[in-house]
């Protein structure tokens, strides 16, 4: 399923529509380069699913939780960009089955983990050119909305059939 997503907002309204999908068990994969929209997206995802936040990016701490205050699953936020194996992943120990757990640069780490998992691939318009501003620049204009597309996909028997399973 491909979704044009305009600006942050829109980021965080479809985060917070998955969420309200998702269950303990869940997992959500997300990819993107730097700045895309993994942590906005996730924390429309903590939204939805009534978490504490706030959900922001884990400089330091390579997982969070955020209990439920609804009474629901927590939603654990991995940041696996300085993780490049699945064992240091799973040196993490997180309990996939009573959480919905959301993975930025999990791609590729989780495949031995999960039956069943929710793939989101967040691309930049490269036609903004932001990618081309020097450095500084750049984090200006990081927080300025622009378009943004989204690849959502469901593997597995848990989005079988649902509006996010993956075409065969
Ligand atoms: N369409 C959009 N969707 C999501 N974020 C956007 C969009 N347009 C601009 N932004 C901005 O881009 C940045 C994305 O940051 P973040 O979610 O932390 O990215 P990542 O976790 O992928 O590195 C935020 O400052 C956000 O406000
Ligand atoms: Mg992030």
């Amino acid at each position: 399923m491909r979704i044009d997503v305009p600006d942050t907002a829109a980021m965080e309204a479809f985060g917070r529509q998955l969420g309200g999908t998702l269950r303990a068990g869940d997992l959500v994969v997300l990819t993107g380069p730097l700045g895309a929209g993994k942590t906005t997206l996730t924390r429309g995802v903590g939204e939805g699913l009534g978490v504490r936040g706030p959900v922001q990016s884990p400089t330091f701490v390579l997982a969070r939780t955020h209990p439920s205050v609804v009474g629901g699953p927590p939603l654990v936020h991995v940041d696996a960009y300085r993780l490049d194996s699945a064992e240091l992943l799973d040196d993490l120990d997180i309990d996939f089955a009573h959480a919905v757990v959301g993975v930025e640069w999990g791609a590729g780490l989780l495949d031995d983990v999960a039956e069943s998992w929710i793939d989101v691939v967040i691309e930049r318009d490269e036609g903004t050119g932001t990618s081309r501003l020097p450095a500084a620049a750049d984090a200006e204009f990081l927080g300025a909305d622009e378009p943004r597309r989204l690849e959502v996909r469901g593997h597995g028997p848990r989005w079988a059939g649902s509006a996010f399973a993956a075409a065969q």
